[in-house]
């Protein structure tokens, strides 16, 4: 157990758990899939039949108690062990497999922030105080290091990636009771698969970092988490009366492409303008003696419109005070009336903390957005369709990867390619940034053209390097975010980067269609399936061969023993 987080332990232990699912005393490699599938080490189906091969001595297609002792001691050596250390190891990619990374372990002291600390325990403690599961942990002293050790045993992490974005984590796969070094491990891995799964950037933080509480690393990851559940109703097809915020001559597809960040400036100028106040361009400078906040809580406050409605009347009374540190008090005891005294402290508001400050904005736009959806003015609903699964995924995908900027919209942040560039670095396909690529910022005039060349390049990379299929796509295509065409580029990219992934779980040995495809037909029968694939370039739809890819990106937060597919 105090080697818990070595790859020869973990071996070990796998082994050990060593169970005969179907009670005939012996293990099928149905069993060992289960196996490797508990201790989050996901293999294919041929990878799995390698081992039964190897393990089976009088080859019955099955290994024995005593054929899996016997051999015991020479699988340490093996090749199966040596991939499993890699698999382990791994810094990247969709299984975040415990460990510590380099980059932690590098033993340089990191500084972090104590008021980012003190609002995240504040929000957890308040978002999951009536969960039962989380009684041993809560609430933290914010005023202390508690965050920290809390979250070591990766409950209270799954609980907030599940409330930022709800089912990304079956409830069942928490291990909540009777913990063990294993259990702890295997609530890590679940937590940083799932944070990666909703986009999060994961790579530099590995499950050791988690359980010992690296603070740095911790809040990193908190913060995303947190910004991604903040965020996730800023977004006009999940909320149209956003419309409310279109100025003259502006269409829905302009704001459309506004990031959350932009939008919430824009909502909460559009209730100052309201006041009479003056615009803000920021949450840092511009709202640090907090007047533009007073004028904004009165305008989002509820009213009394009818009688016995329930209403809050915002006081101005602290308005004109004279000291920045009360006056911020005054206005954040006005918040409070409102439920809404998150995220940051008088002197968070006065330094101008940006993070801090964004949080408390996103937090007061969820609970009153105080926007009514324009009717009747020629706005073009038809234009406003949610992101479907598909698209959610390649979203995420791409996120927790660690592409800059971070893609709110899976066209239009595309559209000057500079994430599919990226992206074909993650698939070792090199790109000439220096003479080929045309970076931001754009000049005024023509930037359209510079946006169109990178598309350009990023076909040509795909058709000349990469060898895609990308008949009839054009960089032109890219630039006006047709989805169809885009999507087709896109899912070439994230298959080879997860053929990528198999190759370094199987060791080098190449992973290629058939041997996804031999995976897949496997899983599929094993759970009663009785379809059947013959081969990726016959039956099997492009859909199909994303909804795979994407069900591989993501099964590694259930483990339940269905493969959807
Ligand atoms: C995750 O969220 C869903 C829906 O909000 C809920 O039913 C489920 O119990 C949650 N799981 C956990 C682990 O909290
Ligand atoms: C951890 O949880 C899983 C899913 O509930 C369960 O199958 C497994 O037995 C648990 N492990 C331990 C050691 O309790
Ligand atoms: C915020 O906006 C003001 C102008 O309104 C500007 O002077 C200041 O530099 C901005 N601060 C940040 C952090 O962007
Ligand atoms: C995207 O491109 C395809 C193929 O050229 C075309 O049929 C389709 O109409 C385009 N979609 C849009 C929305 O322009
Ligand atoms: C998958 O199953 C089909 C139908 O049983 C079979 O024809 C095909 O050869 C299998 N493919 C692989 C790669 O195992």
């Amino acid at each position: 157990p105090d080697h818990i987080c070595s790859p020869q332990a973990s071996l070990q232990h796998l082994l050990s758990a060593f169970v005969d699912l179907d009670g005939n005393g012996s293990i099928c490699d149905y069993e060992l899939h289960e196996l490797f599938k508990e201790a989050n080490l996901p293999l294919p189906g041929y990878k799995v039949r390698e081992i039964i091969q190897k393990l089976d001595r009088n080859k019955d297609n099955e290994i024995s108690f005593e054929e899996f002792v016997s051999i015991f001691q020479e699988l340490k050596s093996s090749d199966i062990a040596k991939s499993f250390r890699k698999a382990i190891n791994r810094k990247e990619g969709i299984l975040a497999i415990g460990g510590t990374s380099t980059q932690s372990s590098e033993g340089t002291q990191h500084s972090f922030s104590e008021e980012e600390r003190y609002a995240f325990v504040n929000w957890i403690n308040t978002a999951l105080e009536n969960d039962p599961d989380c009684k041993h942990a809560l609430p933290m002293d914010p005023n202390s290091d508690s965050l920290f050790k809390s979250l070591g045993d990766g409950i209270v992490l799954c609980k907030m990636i599940n409330l930022s974005v709800p089912d990304t984590i079956d409830e069942r796969t928490i291990n909540k009771t009777k913990l063990t070094p294993f259990t702890i491990q295997e609530n890590l891995n679940l937590a940083l698969n799932s944070a990666s799964a909703i986009g999060c950037h994961v790579v530099n933080i590995g499950a050791l970092d988690l359980r010992e509480g690296k603070p740095h690393l911790v809040l990193g990851l908190l913060w995303q988490i947190i910004k991604i559940g903040l965020f996730a109703d800023i977004e006009l097809s999940r909320n149209e009366a956003l419309a409310a915020l279109l100025r003259d001559g502006e269409t829905l597809e302009d704001l459309m492409k506004l990031s959350p960040e932009e939008l919430l400036l824009r909502w909460a100028n559009f209730h100052l303008e309201n006041a009479g106040w003056e615009k803000i361009s920021n949450f840092s400078l511009d709202i640090k003696d907090s007047r533009a906040y007073f004028h904004l809580l009165i305008q989002i406050s509820p009213k009394c419109t009818e009688e016995d409605q329930p209403h809050t009347d915002i006081s101005m009374a602290g308005f004109s005070e004279k000291d920045d540190l009360k006056r911020a008090e005054n206005m954040l005891q006005q918040a409070d009336r409102l439920d809404c005294r998150q995220f940051v402290t008088p002197a968070d508001v006065v330094s101008g903390n940006p993070k801090l400050n964004l949080a408390f904005v996103a937090n007061l736009f969820n609970k009153y957005p105080s926007l009514t959806k324009p009717e009747g003015e020629g706005i073009d609903w038809g234009l406003l369709e949610g992101e479907t699964r598909e698209e959610g995924t390649f979203r995420n995908w791409m996120n927790s990867l660690g592409v800059n900027p971070h893609v709110n919209h899976l066209y239009g942040d595309l559209a000057d390619a500079l994430v599919i560039l990226q992206l074909y670095e993650k698939i070792k396909v090199p790109v000439d940034w220096t003479n080929k690529v045309n970076k931001p910022p754009y000049p005024k005039i023509g930037t359209n053209m510079k946006k169109l060349e990178n598309c350009n390049y990023a076909v040509d990379l795909g058709k000349m390097t990469a060898k895609f299929s990308l008949v009839g796509i054009g960089g032109q295509d890219l630039n006006d975010c047709n989805a169809t065409l885009t999507l087709a580029l896109l899912w070439q990219l994230m298959r080879r980067y997860t053929l990528n992934v198999l190759e370094d779980l199987g060791d080098g040995q190449m992973a290629n269609d058939d041997d996804i495809v031999k995976w897949v037909n496997t899983t599929l029968s094993k759970a009663g399936k009785t379809t059947k694939i013959s081969s990726f370039k016959k039956t099997i739809q492009k859909n199909h061969i994303v909804g795979f890819l994407m069900n591989l990106f993501e099964k590694s937060c259930q483990r339940t023993p269905e493969t959807k597919l």
